[in-house]
């Protein structure tokens, strides 16, 4: 039987709150599966529950009830974790540590020798676009930077499993883009992702399957495609249609007992608009 990446059961997270003694739930008996080799999307409000979820799932936080597994051992066994790379929602990183030597810091934990992790650096750094930081202090990053080197200290070790809280906040539309191929190809080698995101027009590029979490409980998950598609309707795109073509379909269409929703001339997303603008004037 093939083991689920990641398989949380029933978790549930009740924080004290000393003033007044209130609690808040901020996870109420949510479960997730998500099979290797996945993209999972995460999605909610902000304090609906998506980060402490994550935490639980990589024993940072311990559960009020319920469980988790990663690749089948539980979130309590610290083990569970040797096979995962992590990207808080707020990373902190050493500041006196340069670009290099934080990666190398990181990849010397995770038990990598000097020559394969020399190398990896090198390839992670062209891969998140920081070349030009490669050797200074991460103490005077600017958020994009950050994200885009916590990123790298989360493949350091090339997990098997990904787990992003929000990997593209703050970054700007041309490192957002690189993320998400990024994570594209960390999909195509069969690696497994977690993340979490407010970017939705990303999160649908790049996610398999996707969980709506609201006040703490998972109220919706499913299949992308399942999730979004108007099953009863039909988009047909045309270039260059005469006028005659158009009122042959548009006539065909009102002697059918189809109806006619809508006729628009499709838009380009103003991220595309964005890209080709900035890429032009490099
Ligand atoms: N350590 C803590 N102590 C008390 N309450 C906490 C703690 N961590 C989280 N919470 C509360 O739990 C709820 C869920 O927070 P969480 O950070 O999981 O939300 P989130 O979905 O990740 O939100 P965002 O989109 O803003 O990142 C919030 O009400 C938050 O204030
Ligand atoms: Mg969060």
């Amino acid at each position: 039987m093939n083991t689920s990446a990641v398989e949380i059961r029933d978790l549930t997270k009740i924080f004290p709150v000393h003033l007044r003694r209130r609690h808040i739930t901020a996870v109420k008996n949510v479960s997730i599966t998500v099979e290797a080799g996945e993209v999972y999307g995460l999605l909610g409000p902000n304090g609906s529950g998506k980060s402490t979820t994550l935490k639980m799932l990589l024993g940072l936080v311990t559960p009020t009830h319920g469980s988790a597994r990663i690749f089948g051992k539980d979130s309590s066994d610290y083990h569970s974790r040797t096979d995962v790379g992590f990207l808080p929602e707020n990373p902190y990183f050493h500041k006196f540590l340069t670009a290099a030597e934080l990666l190398a810091f990181h990849g010397k934990i995770s038990g990598l020798g000097s020559k394969p992790l020399a190398k990896r650096i090198d390839e992670l750094i062209s891969l998140v676009g920081l070349e030009d930081a490669r050797d200074r202090r991460v103490g005077g990053f600017s958020k994009g930077m950050l994200q885009r080197i916590g990123l790298a200290q989360a493949l350091i070790h090339d997990p098997r499993l990904v787990v992003l809280d929000e990997p593209t906040a703050g970054v700007d539309p041309s490192g957002s883009h690189q993320i998400r191929d990024l994570i594209l190809d960390l999909k195509k080698r069969g690696k497994t992702v977690l993340l979490t995101s407010h970017l939705l027009e990303q999160v649908q590029e790049i996610c398999d399957r996707v969980g709506i979490m609201a006040h703490g409980e998972m109220i919706r998950e499913g299949f992308l495609d399942d999730l979004v598609r108007i099953k009863n309707q039909t988009e047909f795109v045309v270039e260059n249609a005469t006028p005659e073509l158009t009122s042959r379909i548009h006539e065909m269409i009102a002697n059918s007992s189809a109806h006619l929703v809508a006729t628009r001339q499709p838009e380009r997303s103003l991220e595309s608009v964005f890209l080709e603008l900035t890429a032009s004037n490099k």
